[in-house]
């Protein structure tokens, strides 16, 4: 079968590295692709993930027997919807499930209908009326949420009354995150550990993942600016089995129920963010893809051809698929361009030594016609190990960090040392 990935980041890596194992997969195309999925995919330049009409033109003139969408944005815009009526067969959501995502006020709207368990919020569409809500709250922190897609900075959880009225009015008034600003969501602060779970859907089946924990901030000890993910492992010792049982009755089982009763059921893969609060498990995001850097520490401990699952996702049929995960942990440390999140120079080359067993996906690399691989993006490489125990991933995956070099080279060191303290 030839295959299509749409994306260009570590996430794709490792989802076309997990495909490229199917004895099904004759070729896999990439759109946009990087230096690493160039070894294993056709990278197809000069048409991004977003261009949704230009991949479907692309398409037409290739056999592609099945499609991958796995970023937030084209799937929001539809990519699905406009590959299938085209006859091509896609793995992911719709473009009216992909709201789950794509728009705060449609999560958290379908939670609080369906009595799903999340932070207490109000939504606006007027700055009025926010800093009016604001100026008798009582209680801070409070967490002030553009309503769409703002790149992973939509989120400001403001220490003051001050700082929630400064958020709303960048928001709603400076348009910060322009269109994805027009409404907002003003919600409660919830604490305790984080978790990521993942989960295959087919619209009326979830099988749950391997948990996951993720590390948002740029520096050690999660501190500095928020970021896409600086590392992750899996599973996360926060994350029970008695607290997995509850979730799949309480979260799990009613978002998939929720949105077929909404007219728009979930296909692909659906990422529970939850809060571990004091007062249970509550969902503090949903996303409508695979999280990034959470799938290149999950995949590598999956036991089961991965098209299979996503054809059957397709067809609603999970249910007769079994999908086991090897009983071992994993490891990711994200290597990122100096000064990323913020500001960061790119095209230094880069070189690597021997890494041993680990899995080296790329993320912002790019392949010049030498060869060379050379940094193009804030977050690099993903070193990624697996181990019995979850000290030997992390010390596999950060003695691989040592043997790559590149200009401005920098990752967190801490990576899994919550997750090791709570073992
Ligand atoms: P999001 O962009 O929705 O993933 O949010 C980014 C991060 O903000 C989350 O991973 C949480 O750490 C934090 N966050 C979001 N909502 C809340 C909340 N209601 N209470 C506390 N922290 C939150
Ligand atoms: N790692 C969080 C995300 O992919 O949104």
């Amino acid at each position: 079968m030839n295959l299509l990935v749409i994306g260009s980041g570590g996430r794709e890596h490792a989802i076309c590295t997990a495909l490229a194992e199917s004895p099904r997969v004759s070729k896999i195309y990439a759109i946009p692709g990087n230096g690493g999925m160039a070894e294993i995919a056709e990278c197809v330049p000069g048409i991004k993930a977003t261009e949704i009409g230009k991949i479907c033109d692309w398409a037409a003139g290739k056999k592609i027997d099945f499609a991958v969408p796995a970023a937030d944005d084209p799937l929001c815009l539809g990519a699905v919807d406009a590959l299938e009526a085209k006859g091509i067969p896609c793995f992911g959501p719709d473009r009216a499930a992909a709201q789950i995502e794509g728009s705060k006020v449609f999560s958290k709207s379908l939670m609080r209908k369906h009595g799903i368990p999340t932070a207490a919020f109000e939504v606006f569409d007027d700055a009025g009326g926010a800093l009016r809500y604001l100026d008798a709250y009582e209680t801070c922190p409070v967490v002030v949420k553009a309503d769409g897609l703002a790149l992973g900075k939509g989120v400001i959880i403001a220490q003051s009354r001050e700082g929630a009225r400064r958020a709303v009015r960048e928001i709603m008034e400076d348009k910060k995150f322009g269109a994805s600003g027009s409404r907002l969501v003003i919600e409660e602060f919830l604490t305790g550990p984080e978790v990521s779970v993942l989960s295959f859907t087919d619209g009326k089946t979830v099988v749950p993942m391997v948990s996951s924990m993720d590390h948002k901030r740029a520096r050690d000890g999660d501190e500095g600016p928020n970021t896409g993910g600086m590392g992750a492992v899996a599973p996360n010792p926060f994350y029970t089995s008695e607290i997995a049982a509850q979730c799949m009755e309480e979260i799990y089982r009613p978002t998939i129920e929720a949105m077929r009763k909404e007219g728009a059921p979930f296909k692909g893969c659906l990422y529970f963010g939850l809060m571990l609060t004091p007062s249970g498990p509550k969902v503090i995001e949903y996303n409508c893809r695979f999280g990034d850097p959470e799938c290149q520490a999950i995949l590598p401990l999956l036991q089961r051809d991965l098209l299979d699952i996503f054809m059957a996702c397709r067809e609603e049929r999970l249910h007769e698929i079994k999908i086991d995960w090897r009983d071992a942990h994993a490891c990711c440390v994200v290597l990122a361009s100096g000064g990323y999140p913020e500001k960061y120079a790119t095209g230094y080359p880069i070189s690597f030594g021997d890494t041993g067993d680990a899995r080296i996906y790329h993320a912002g690399t790019k392949r010049l016609e030498d060869g060379t691989i050379v940094t193009s993006g804030g977050r690099v490489l993903n070193a990624v190990a697996t181990g019995d125990a979850l000290g030997g991933a992390i010390d596999k995956a950060y003695a691989a960090v040592e043997e790559i070099a590149f200009e401005g080279k920098y990752c967190r060191m801490d990576i899994g040392k919550r997750a090791m303290e709570v073992q």
